[in-house]
């Protein structure tokens, strides 16, 4: 029997998993989502080309290896349309190796609606939503009246889903959202309702099965499988910095949910972090910079939406929230991303503790939104020279190691890798006696 291990984001997303799960692939027989949807942007590297997946994960380039949609992942049919024939521009098949759980929600062209009603009627405290329907779709799972993937291949879908966009039209006139100006991918509703039916052809023609039986199998076959995360820890409905964050449980826990497995069956936890901060829509960020340095980071770390293009927030690597992040995920291994982005600088701080009304603490409080929040950092002196074609660990400049050596020592956690630039090839893993 093996157990499933997992690759999670431990700060606010787009910490680099998509490229690190490309990298451990090899390693596994089967790559699985298990939470969140097309709000997702996870990009790949090699050979020159860039690829971004929303969706489908992120083994789907090794042919040889299963990939999953399992059920906590939610499913825009036509965004999957259009990655799945993005994906056979470049020669993929997806049909051949992922496998979708019936028990995956669908996102229906009404739940973008009310995602963009809610941002709009929230005003001044809009989420940032990614808007793709995120949050009302699992609303609608919760509150149990949300279409599954496997619901497609009933003799009545067509009838529950009018049912189900009525109800959302209600919903959105009742917020005074106006509808005869709303656009997906520049398209009215009703067209791009058009286009949304007719995709489900695509879903079909991919293997719809019971995941749950599927992985526990697997398991049980003595397969490796690995669960891919989306978002991040700071961004879990329960854990992150609530209301600023996404609709699902981004952390360990959610794999056993999201996937199936119960607890016991879970093994390795590798949690991603960059070697600085980001953030991307409204919600605290104690580290933020809206200086020189905060321009730089965004600049030199390409620090734009993989799937909004929108400018990200960027800002020092901030040690509570890591350590909050560990601590709720059970990390066993790090892995640090993107120290390369901070090859020119002359000194790097971190923030260690924060200070609020005059008291140090490491512990995120509940009031995150509404407190000011001081941080304490440490400075740490820069490596000044570029990373490029550094192959071993030992061989990182020392004032490097020096700061991934206080990441370790502040989180308790060793590191496991580390990500020197966005190709798949630029990946340096430590040895455990380093
Ligand atoms: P994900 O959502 O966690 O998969 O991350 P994203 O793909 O949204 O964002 C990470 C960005 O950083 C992408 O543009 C990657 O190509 C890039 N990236 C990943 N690792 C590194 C790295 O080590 N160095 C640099 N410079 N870029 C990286
Ligand atoms: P990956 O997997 C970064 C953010 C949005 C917004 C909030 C809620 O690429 O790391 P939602 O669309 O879920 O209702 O948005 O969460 N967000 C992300 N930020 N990376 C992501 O995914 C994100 N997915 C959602 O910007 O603030
Ligand atoms: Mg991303």
């Amino acid at each position: 029997m093996t157990k499933v291990d997992v690759l999670l984001g431990l700060q606010w997303g787009d910490e680099g998993k998509g490229k690190i799960v490309d990298v451990l692939t090899p390693n596994y027989d089967v790559i699985a989502r298990f939470q969140g949807g097309p709000n997702a942007g996870h990009t790949l590297e090699f050979g020159g080309t860039k690829h971004v997946l929303h969706i489908i994960p992120s083994g789907i380039f090794h042919p040889d290896k299963i990939n999953l949609i399992g059920n906590g992942v939610i499913i825009e049919p036509r965004i999957f349309e259009q990655e799945v024939q993005a994906l056979t521009a470049k020669g993929v098949d997806a049909t051949k190796n992922l496998y979708i759980s019936k028990k995956a929600h669908l996102i229906l062209p009404t739940h973008r609606l009310l995602d963009a009603a809610n941002e709009q009627a929230k005003g001044n405290a809009r989420i940032g939503s990614t808007l793709k329907g995120i949050g009302p779709t699992y609303t609608d799972k919760i509150a149990r009246c949300g279409l599954r993937v496997g619901d497609i291949l009933e003799f009545d879908f067509r009838e529950r889903y009018e049912m189900l966009k009525a109800q959302h039209l209600r919903t959105a006139q009742t917020l005074n959202f106006d509808i005869s100006n709303f656009r997906l991918d520049g398209l009215t509703l009703d067209q791009y309702e058009e286009a949304w039916l007719a995709s489900l052809a695509t879903l079909k023609q991919f293997r719809l099965i019971g995941s749950e039986y599927f992985v526990n199998q697997c398991l049980r076959e003595g397969k490796r499988v690995l669960a891919e995360g989306a978002q991040a820890a700071m961004l879990d409905i329960d854990f992150g910095s609530y209301p600023f964050v996404t609709s699902s449980s981004t952390v360990t826990a959610g794999v056993c949910s999201g996937l199936g497995i119960p607890p016991s069956a879970v093994g390795r936890v590798i949690g991603i972090a960059k070697a600085y901060c980001t953030r991307v829509g409204a919600g605290p960020f104690p580290t933020e910079l809206f200086d020189q340095t905060g321009n730089r980071l965004c600049e030199l770390g390409h620090e734009y939406g993989s799937t909004t293009g929108r400018p990200r927030r960027c800002g020092w690597i901030d040690i509570p929230a890591l350590r909050y992040a560990c601590m709720l995920d059970g990390v066993t291994d790090l892995v640090i991303t993107k120290p390369d982005v901070m090859n020119d600088f002359e000194t790097i701080s971190m923030c260690t503790t924060y200070e609020i009304g005059g008291q140090q603490t490491d512990e995120i409080p509940f009031e995150y939104n509404a407190v000011h929040i001081d941080p304490h950092y440490e400075v740490y002196p820069g490596w000044c020279q570029s990373l490029a074609g550094i192959a071993n660990y030992a061989n990182l400049p020392e004032n490097l190691r020096h700061y991934l050596g206080a990441i370790e020592h502040l989180t308790g956690v060793n590191i496991m890798a580390v990500s020197v630039s966005p190709d798949r090839k630029d990946v340096i893993f430590k040895p455990n006696n380093q």
